[in-house]
């Protein structure tokens, strides 16, 4: 089981469309799959078809204790994938947070063990260090980070890191960075390849190989409230998606061949 935690305190990075489309392209490979909306601008829940109308459910409701995490979850149109969602009311839970005893692990205490019924958890987070992605750190074991393939992708980087080595020493040290995203990318562009090759440089090997081309299916898809393997199937933003997806699952496979033998044989059995 892995737990996900998209962040990047930019916004207009592909935080909320990788979460959207990585989650539906992980079904597609027989996953299970948790979503969860932490940014108040709900932009997650609205490209899946949720809240787009005016639905009240949030996890807001959960972390006020007002509503259990069964009865906030929902069921997206996509087989297996669930979400559970976020609304505008979120943001008044920066505020209200903060004089809360364990703050930051409020949303793991009350999201209790639904996590663990589901192959991956993927945390779409918002544009800022506060909080809420704080939570999502104290939830995940792992993070990606989507940048945008432009001049001021590395810009504000540095204090990502900076917040991940905190976080980890103190309040998670399970935690790791696994995946750099490069998004939007414009291949006819010099400037594109440039960054592309900085983003390399900065992060090695934990550059995905590929690389989410500019597509403009992609940026409509939301509009349509679905992923894009169901809005356009045959774009390049749904060849995209499902070939990052295949790395991410193969992540996985790599990570159960070095904790050796047993670890297979455990899988054979899984899939028997
Ligand atoms: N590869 C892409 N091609 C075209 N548009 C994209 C692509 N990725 C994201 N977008 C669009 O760019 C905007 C910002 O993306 P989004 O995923 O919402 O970023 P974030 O969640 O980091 O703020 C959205 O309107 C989205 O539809
Ligand atoms: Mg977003």
């Amino acid at each position: 089981m892995r737990k996900i935690a998209f962040i990047n305190q930019k916004g207009g990075v592909g935080k909320t469309t990788s979460t959207a489309n990585v989650g539906a392209c992980l079904t597609m490979f027989r996953k299970k799959v948790l979503l969860i909306d932490l940014d108040p601008q709900a932009n997650l829940s609205i490209h899946l078809g949720i809240n787009a109308h005016n639905s009240d459910l949030s996890i807001y409701q959960i972390i006020s204790g007002k509503r259990s995490p069964d009865e906030v979850l929902v069921k997206t149109a996509i087989k297996d994938l669930d979400l559970i969602p976020s609304t505008i009311e979120l943001a008044s839970a920066e505020i209200e947070l903060v004089n809360t005893v364990g703050r930051e692990t409020i949303v793991k205490f009350y999201l209790g063990d639904l996590i663990d019924k589901y192959d991956y958890v993927l945390i779409d987070c918002p544009p800022s260090m506060g909080l809420l992605t704080l939570n999502a750190l104290t939830i995940v074991n792992e993070i990606f980070i989507p940048l945008q393939t432009e001049y001021f992708a590395l810009q504000g980087v540095s204090k990502l890191i900076q917040t991940f080595d905190i976080v980890k020493k103190r309040l998670n040290d399970s935690l790791e960075i696994t995946g750099i995203i490069p998004c939007l990318y414009d291949s006819r562009t010099k400037l594109g390849q440039e960054i592309l090759e900085k983003i390399k440089e900065y992060f090695a090997d934990k550059v995905f190989n590929t690389t989410i081309r500019k597509n403009v299916k992609l940026s409509e898809s939301p509009s349509h409230g679905m992923p894009i393997i169901a809005y356009a199937p045959d774009s390049n933003g749904a060849r995209d998606y499902t070939a990052l997806t295949k790395e991410i699952i193969a992540q996985e496979e790599s990570e159960l061949n070095t904790e050796g033998e047993e670890a297979s044989r455990f899988k054979e059995h899984a899939f028997k």
